[in-house]
């Protein structure tokens, strides 16, 4: 079974894997610094205590400038002293906006601080109580934000990369499907045209059975055709407004003759009256050779494919489903035979549905899809195509 799709989904799911790792791994990082700084705070919070209490034990006119000015210099966070009453008695490290007043500025401040943290409370003499309040350092609060904003931006990052890639994919993937379908056609068209030259002479030679030349006049001219399909792959399609149940009709007749006699094909409308839509004859019929040519190998070769005509209830779509009487599609892989290279047969290029639906999609602005499966009884393809 080749299955180029799973190369790509591991190696998508590496890099999510690792872009999960790099997210995760910061934001435990972060957390620890953060929790550090935390405690570091704490721990300067009960030395700015402690000097409290120092400074109202003090001799009067003892130096104690240096050592304030050593305990401000190392802590940046917010704090507010308070009396028993939460009078505010001082506060560091607020820069109060000019613009306001200051006192309400501080209550805000200090009720900020009492939804933070406990209070530190300083004896500065026997029975005397102040309360020093804090709140985190602005520094604190900007890295606990951090891995959040990190693993946004990061997201973002993979995000664009992946649309990016993906277009770039697609582009590239596109080029090869229409260098590779143009020289083809080209390369068939040689002996093609000495094909046809060896029917005008075999024609004017009779001594041989005129049915067998007539039959093998209709495949060289069915070559011919098809290599006229390869060569409009990746040319604006032209589409022509067609009757649907002829056109299908005219492709279960050639098809038939050339399938197991043990597979019955019919063709139903169930309008009662013609199906019309615009459509690229070649490139449809193409469609619907494919999906017979799929049915008739899942039922083994023997079994029934019912195709059933009709307008989608709104009117705006015909409805086509090609009903087989085969071994079924597990609902797990609908999706997954669209994609090139899923095939699960020995001779299977495994690229029959991805034209199929490109043909429907992109050059009919329709669309195809497995309506039902029922496992050893058989698949139900919808095609729908716009018919305007
Ligand atoms: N009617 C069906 N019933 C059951 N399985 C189906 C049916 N149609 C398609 N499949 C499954 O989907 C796979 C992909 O089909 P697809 O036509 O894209 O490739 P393929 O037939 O394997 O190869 P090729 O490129 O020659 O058409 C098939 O290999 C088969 O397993
Ligand atoms: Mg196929």
């Amino acid at each position: 079974m080749i299955n180029l799709q799973e190369n790509r989904t591991t190696s998508s799911i590496i890099v999510l894997m690792m872009a999960m790792v790099i997210g995760v791994g910061s934001i435990i990082y972060t957390n620890s610094l953060v929790s550090r700084i935390l405690a570091q705070e704490e721990q300067q919070t009960s030395i700015f205590a402690k000097v409290q209490e120092y400074i109202a034990t003090v001799e009067a006119g003892e130096n104690i400038n240096t050592l304030i000015e050593v305990i401000d210099a190392n802590y940046t966070y917010p704090v507010i002293l308070t009396d028993e009453k939460d009078k505010v008695l001082g506060h560091r490290n607020i820069r109060i906006p000019k613009a306001k007043d200051s006192l309400a500025y501080l209550a805000a401040e200090l009720a900020e601080m009492k939804a933070a943290h406990p209070p530190i409370v300083v004896e500065p003499a026997p029975g005397l109580k102040n309360l020093i309040y804090y709140k985190n350092s602005d520094l604190v609060v900007q890295l606990k934000y951090y891995p959040y904003v990190e693993l946004l931006i990061i997201s973002l990052f993979f995000g664009i990369v992946y649309v990016l890639f993906n277009a770039s994919r697609k582009a590239e993937q596109n080029k090869v499907w229409v260098g590779l379908a143009k020289e083809t056609a080209h390369q068939l068209g040689t002996p093609i045209s000495s094909l046809m030259a060896w029917m005008e002479y075999f024609k004017a030679d009779e001594s041989l059975d005129e049915s067998i030349i007539g039959e093998i006049e209709k495949d060289v001219l069915r070559l011919e055709m098809i290599t006229a399909r390869f060569s409009s792959i990746g040319s604006p399609p032209v589409l022509k407004f067609e009757n649907v149940e002829q056109l299908v009709k005219d492709n279960i007749d050639y098809l038939q003759k050339r399938i197991s006699t043990k597979v019955q094909i019919s063709v139903k409308n169930l309008e009662g009256m013609a199906l019309g839509a615009p459509l690229n004859r070649s490139l449809f019929e193409w469609v619907i050779e494919n999906i017979c040519k799929n049915a008739v190998d899942a039922m083994g070769g023997i079994g029934k494919i019912n195709i059933s005509l009709s307008y989608t209830r709104d009117s705006k779509q015909v409805q086509i489903d090609i009903s087989d009487t085969g071994k079924g599609i597990p609902k797990s892989l609908w999706k997954q035979i669209f994609k090139p290279g899923y095939t699960t047969k020995k001779r299977g290029w495994g690229l029959g549905l991805t034209l199929a639906k490109r043909i429907v999609k992109d050059y009919h602005k329709g669309n195809i899809f497995i309506l039902s499966s029922v496992p050893n009884e058989g698949t139900t393809f919808r095609i729908l195509l716009p018919r305007f």
